[in-house]
């Protein structure tokens, strides 16, 4: 374990890493991205050792909690044996994953052999042609049958995400409570943030948290919870139903800004200060410039966040961003 800690220029601790390991995807999901997608060529993403010196650095200046996240992590070649050497940094305290779950029937259990200890996977509907159009690629029943290797497989929790959306999902929130419920897990709805240009409007479909919290209570006591996750979500607990949290992420507040305990790497090795604002650092180039010194690059990195900002500022009616979340890292 480590004493050492990592405080931006507002005194908020950092302690909580989110890794893009590939910005790839099997699904073209229409919120995250565009129909046609040109990815990145591989000298440009960072290498397996790369990521894993990079972890290695963040975890000795006290960062307890790495998330990776994509595009979709496990499509990334050695994904499991990066997880192991990630998992097994000392200090860290876990390793968890965000996956559209098309790939859980094969990958669940080596997954979690590696060390990956909590899953967040999405989902945004139940219903196999709805499931289609959202993904664009994904096929339902592949999701499903990962989620079960998953809850076979031994995580320590599970959590689903969805994004809410009117005219395409917003009438299977309740449908989604369900299949959360039953099966011991948690659920988070997701406001739709504006990120990348993905060729409509996105307030046509936006649908705010307080109205989805609607449609669950016509059904449910909902009991709100203190919890928090250091990030943008909300939590409430449903009567009669103790094992579940059901979580709430509305973007477009910011609320949750002067608690903000974590930063992002792309797989390019850019560390983003704030999924609202372009302001990054270079790790890519600073790794490839010291490969055997980590000095230089731990100074950049406390440089970096003397500049973490105050908050985000997202507004729904325009895209100010440039980024696609795929690149981005959930
Ligand atoms: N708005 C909100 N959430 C998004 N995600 C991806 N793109 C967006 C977006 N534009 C989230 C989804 C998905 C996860 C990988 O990232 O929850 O499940
Ligand atoms: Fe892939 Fe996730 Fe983006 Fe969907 S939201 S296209 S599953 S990275």
């Amino acid at each position: 374990m480590t004493d050492t800690q990592m405080l931006d220029g507002l005194g908020r601790r950092i302690e909580y890493l989110r890794m893009s390991v590939t910005d790839r995807c099997d699904f073209r999901c229409v919120y995250c991205m565009a129909e046609d997608m040109t990815f990145l060529p591989r000298q440009q993403i960072l290498t397996l050792e790369e990521q894993l010196r990079l972890a290695r650095l963040f975890v000795s200046q006290g960062v307890g909690k790495i998330r990776l996240t994509g595009g979709e992590p496990v499509v990334r070649k050695g994904i499991v044996g990066l997880c192991e050497q990630i998992a097994a940094l000392p200090g860290l305290r876990e390793l968890v994953m965000t996956t559209n779950g098309s790939q859980l029937v094969s990958m669940a259990e080596p997954l979690a052999r590696a060390g990956v200890k909590r899953l967040n996977i999405s989902l945004d509907s139940l219903d196999k042609e709805k499931f289609h159009a959202i993904t664009r690629t994904g096929q339902l029943h592949k999701v499903l049958d990962g989620i079960e290797a998953a809850r076979a497989a031994g995580f320590e929790r599970l959590k689903l995400n969805t994004v809410v959306m009117k005219g395409r999902n917003a009438d299977e929130v309740p449908a989604l409570v369900d299949y959360a419920l039953q099966r011991g897990m948690d659920i988070t709805f997701i406001e739709e943030m504006p990120l990348g240009d993905v060729g409509r409007s996105r307030s046509e479909a936006f649908c705010a948290s307080d109205e989805v919290r609607g449609m669950i209570e016509q059904r449910y006591g909902l009991i709100d919870s203190a919890e928090t996750s250091g990030g943008p979500a909300r939590y409430a607990r449903v009567e009669g139903h103790p094992e579940s949290r059901i979580g709430f992420i509305s973007p477009h507040s910011n609320n949750f800004c002067a608690t903000c305990n974590r930063v992002r790497m792309t797989v390019e090795g850019r560390l983003l200060l704030c999924l609202g604002h372009e302001n990054s650092i270079d790790l890519r180039a600073l790794v490839r410039r010291y490969p055997e010194s980590d000095e230089p690059v731990l100074r950049a990195i406390s440089n970096a966040l003397k500049h973490k900002p105050e908050k985000h500022e997202f507004d729904v009616n325009e895209v100010q961003l440039v980024r696609f979340m795929n690149a981005t890292g959930g």
